[in-house]
């Protein structure tokens, strides 16, 4: 298919439903100190570098640690999440996910990765999906957090696509705005009432149909 567009894929609750895991973390860190987040609150962690949920969740417990304390809880959260991870499969990748894929794949349609998370290469190792992208953007490439459009510029920039070309998945609240931010087409794939702010919103990639994307890559 003759295209200029390009797309990025956001990782975790994306391609994969790590979200989940990055809560039961999170959630655990917080209670051995000795305090609760709610889901709501949960919402403003995703697509948030690591040092920003720790911040953001010691300012919530009202909690202040010494810059080492700070460090080993982070690694500590880390260490919880990847005992998660460790269990992962290709079975995994969310419902939907693999159909958009093979198509973009079939159609020589140029997609990146552009993730926060510094465990995005572990991850799309886990799911065999390491070697599927064109380009891989991780939190290990960037200096800025999403909302920031740092992370979608330099993958848009690796798929030699323009911003505006760019479609950009995302389930994350910052992601949307990161994707906003940078000028490209925003996808949230979550709750309406959570992700207004994106151009389109599904609940899952079940109700995304391909007709859809076709659509999306030729207008
Ligand atoms: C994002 C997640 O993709 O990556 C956040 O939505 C997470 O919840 C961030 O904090 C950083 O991930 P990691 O794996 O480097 O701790
Ligand atoms: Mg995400």
């Amino acid at each position: 298919m003759e295209t200029n567009k390009g797309i990025i894929f956001d990782l975790d609750g994306v391609i994969v439903d790590t979200a989940k895991f990055h809560f039961l973390a999170w959630r655990k860190l917080a209670n051995d100190l000795g305090f609760d987040f709610t889901k709501e609150q949960n919402e403003q962690l995703k697509g948030v570098s690591r040092v920003e949920s720790l911040r953001k969740i010691l300012e919530w417990g009202e909690l202040e640690l010494s810059k080492t304390e700070f460090k080993r809880q982070m690694a500590l959260k880390n260490e919880n999440y990847l005992s998660y991870v460790a269990k992962m499969d290709k079975s995994e990748i969310l419902p939907g996910v693999q159909k958009v894929i093979d198509y973009l794949i079939e159609n020589n349609i140029p997609f990146a990765l552009g993730s926060a998370s510094k465990n995005a290469r572990t991850i799309l190792k886990k799911i065999n999906l390491l070697d599927e992208f064109d380009a891989i953007v991780d939190g290990t490439d960037v200096s800025k957090a999403k909302p920031d459009p740092e992370v979608f510029l330099i993958a848009a920039e690796k798929l030699n696509v323009k911003p505006e070309n760019s479609i950009v998945f995302e389930d994350s609240v910052a992601g949307v705005q990161a994707a906003n931010n940078a000028n490209m087409i925003s996808i949230g794939i979550g709750e309406e009432k959570t992700l207004g702010e994106a151009d389109y919103v599904f609940n899952d990639f079940t109700e995304i149909d391909i007709d859809f994307i076709k659509k999306l890559l030729t207008k």
